[in-house]
């Protein structure tokens, strides 16, 4: 194993030094040794940063899925790939080992192409946190067709919006979803979604809730008969290093949702390297992520980077507070979970219930505490540390993104010593840098700016999806000869790095990132609605919340100001989604403008914020009558 689990800041420091120093023969060594390939790279880097242009491990030949399952199954068949924890704590758990799930991906991959699924076709996944979403994953990357995982929270139109973006040939959905004591109709939003999706030829249904649903004939089929019927092999389609594994959209700033394409081979090197040493992952070990595959972090570290690994990984469909605030904890204890990876929402929305929900478990087995997508702040930090470590295990604040495709920055156990709020340092082959508003590096610690990569790293994204133009504008445009990250951090005496939020108009709720743009657009498609302007503010649990300034037209008939709240909230969980509605709506006369026309987001932000005395100059602006009005009348 070539630089998997580091042991000590020192092995840490020489590590990272020599992934700086020759980065290609660093990822050729660390390539080399701990995957299987069909055929080895000629080349193992290849960039320019102007074009923007990345290639990993080119001309190598592989599949994911063979390091993910068929390598395991000789020494690991019996061994428990996914261990799936039901919504409900009275339905057994499923232990689906390596052999078991060999059985499912075959099966599946071969019924994706007796329905027409081939190499590099694109196939849209809406599927609740059941198996058969982590099996309809690896089921793509068999074949090579690009899956697309969309957030089963999503609403019809959102998903639409994301199957036309890529032209998805099919939809894997199921009956319905649990969650908590809900159950969700699925199918029907995706019957609807597809009312405007005229490439989609078939729809495959798993039955998880038992509803009764419609089945469009010629269209729609039951997925189990389905897989009854296949054959259990189905050999790997050879893929290039670079043929794109995956498209998962995330909100920009402005306008649609980006496609962020991963390639097959960087994806997986550094999926699994990251995961063995964040996570320090032993061969006995339990690990549980509590992400969503719908997001990066559950496509990088609840499927690829853990199966890579020949780990055990946890699969959990339900929530945190169902049937009580201590399920988590009760997850920990009946499965002996070695490794709890986790989001600061969640950390923050179970500090504040009582601790006898923590207190009657077992929390005995974890080693290793991780968080990631949002800042943790000092207090939620310190209540895992306490409460869920018992001071005893390292937490692991992973800073990354859905385009670095993996954790960039992070501690390590055992090597790096942990800081409260801080991601600590970059992992072996990261090249972080700060620069600040005018594009000047900020060399030397003790330095506050715009977070960038100056380095290509293997899991980094390629393009956006039918939109390189958009990809080089958004993320190569701001520093030149650097990947910009939208956030911004500082870094320490001792060269330790924080984050400290988006600087760009994306705000992240309860760890969802949500484009202001979006929202705005969903607010204004309502008739009575002039403009609108979507803010951030500090929320408890949430970690920000969303604030919106809304201008109605004159005439808004006989509604009430409540009836039109409710409206609006309604027509943003249609167009995007629950998790977008705002916390708190204002209804004003105008917003502030610059003498061009620009809201002048700042002073909306600060408002909402309660920080009224501090405005700065408002005299430039348009119309400085209207900051007074919305003062008044704010919501703090
Ligand atoms: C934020 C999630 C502070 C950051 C993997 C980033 C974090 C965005 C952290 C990406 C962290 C993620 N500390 N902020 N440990 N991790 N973020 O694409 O603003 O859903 O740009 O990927 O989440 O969110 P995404």
């Amino acid at each position: 194993m070539s630089n998997f689990q580091i042991k000590g800041l020192a092995n840490y420091k020489s590590t990272y030094q020599k992934s700086v120093d020759d980065p290609k023969a660093f990822w050729d060594a660390v390539a080399a040794e701990n995957f299987v390939w069909q055929k080895k790279w000629d080349k193992t880097l290849s960039w320019d940063f102007e074009k923007p242009e990345v290639k990993w491990f080119e001309g190598a030949k592989l599949n994911i899925t063979e390091n993910c399952i068929d390598r395991h199954l000789e020494t690991r068949g019996d061994k428990t790939a996914i261990l799936f924890e039901p919504n409900d704590p009275n339905e057994k758990a499923l232990h689906i080992s390596y052999n078991e799930l060999s059985d499912r991906v075959n099966r599946f991959a071969n019924v994706l192409k007796s329905n027409g699924i081939a190499k590099g076709d694109r196939v849209c996944i809406y599927l609740p946190m059941i198996p058969e979403l982590a099996v309809a994953v690896l089921a793509c990357a068999r074949i090579g067709a690009i899956h697309s995982v969309v957030f089963a929270g999503f609403s019809s139109t959102a998903l639409a919006t994301r199957i036309n973006d890529s032209d998805c040939k099919m939809v894997i959905t199921s009956d319905g979803s649990f969650r908590g004591d809900k159950t969700i109709d699925l199918k029907s939003i995706v019957d609807d979604a597809l009312l405007d999706c005229p490439v989609v030829a078939t729809v495959l249904v798993a039955k998880r809730i038992g509803s009764n649903i419609q089945m469009k004939d010629g269209r729609d089929k039951w997925l189990q008969p389905e897989l009854d019927a296949a054959s259990p092999i189905c050999p790997p389609e050879v893929m290039d290093a670079e043929d794109p594994l995956f498209i998962l959209y995330t909100s920009g700033s402005t306008g649609m949702p980006k496609g962020m394409v991963h390639t097959t081979a960087g994806y997986m090197v550094y999926t699994a390297y990251t995961f063995s040493n964040v996570f320090q992952y032993q061969e006995e070990d339990v690990y549980w992520c509590t992400a969503d595959i719908g997001w990066i972090t559950g496509h990088s570290y609840i499927v690829y980077g853990p199966l890579a690994n020949g780990a055990t990984t946890v699969m959990f469909e339900g929530t945190p507070s169902y049937p009580d605030c201590g399920r988590f904890w009760q997850i920990v204890e009946k499965h002996k979970v070695n490794q709890f990876y986790t989001a600061p929402t969640a950390i923050r929305a179970l500090a504040k219930e009582s601790l006898s929900n923590v207190s009657g478990h077992d929390l005995s087995s974890l080693k290793v505490l991780g968080t990631v997508g949002e800042p943790i702040n000092e207090e939620a930090w310190h209540w895992y540390d306490e409460y869920i470590g018992k001071q005893n295990c390292p937490i692991v604040d992973t800073w990354w993104q859905t385009e670095t495709g993996g954790i960039l920055i992070s501690p390590i156990p055992n090597a790096t010593k942990t800081k409260p709020t801080y991601a600590t340092l970059p992992l072996p082959g990261i090249q972080p840098a700060l620069f600040d508003e005018n594009g000047v590096e900020l060399n030397g610690n003790n330095q506050e700016g715009r977070l960038c990569i100056k380095h290509p790293w293997p899991s980094m994204a390629r393009t956006i999806w039918g939109n390189h133009n958009r990809y080089r504008e958004t993320y190569f445009s701001a520093f030149p000869g650097t990947y910009f990250t939208g956030d911004g951090a500082l870094r320490d005496e001792d060269g330790l790095y924080r984050i400290t939020g988006r600087v760009d108009d994306v705000i992240i709720v309860s760890g969802h990132n949500l484009g202001t743009a979006p929202i705005e657009d969903a607010i204004n498609e309502h008739l009575f609605v002039a403009e609108s302007a979507i803010v951030g503010y500090p929320h408890e649990i949430k970690g920000s919340a969303l604030y919106g300034y809304v201008t109605l037209k004159d005439t808004v008939g006989d509604m009430s100001e409540e009836e039109l709240k409710t409206e609006i909230n309604a027509l943003i969980a249609k167009l995007i989604g629950p998790i977008a509605k705002l916390d708190k709506i204002q209804f004003t006369n105008g917003l502030p403008k610059t003498r061009s026309g620009k809201i002048m987001r700042r002073i909306l932000r600060k408002i909402a914020c309660g920080e009224m005395d501090n405005l700065g100059d408002i005299s430039t602006l348009l119309n400085p009558e209207v900051v007074e009005s919305i003062k008044e009348s704010a919501l703090v």
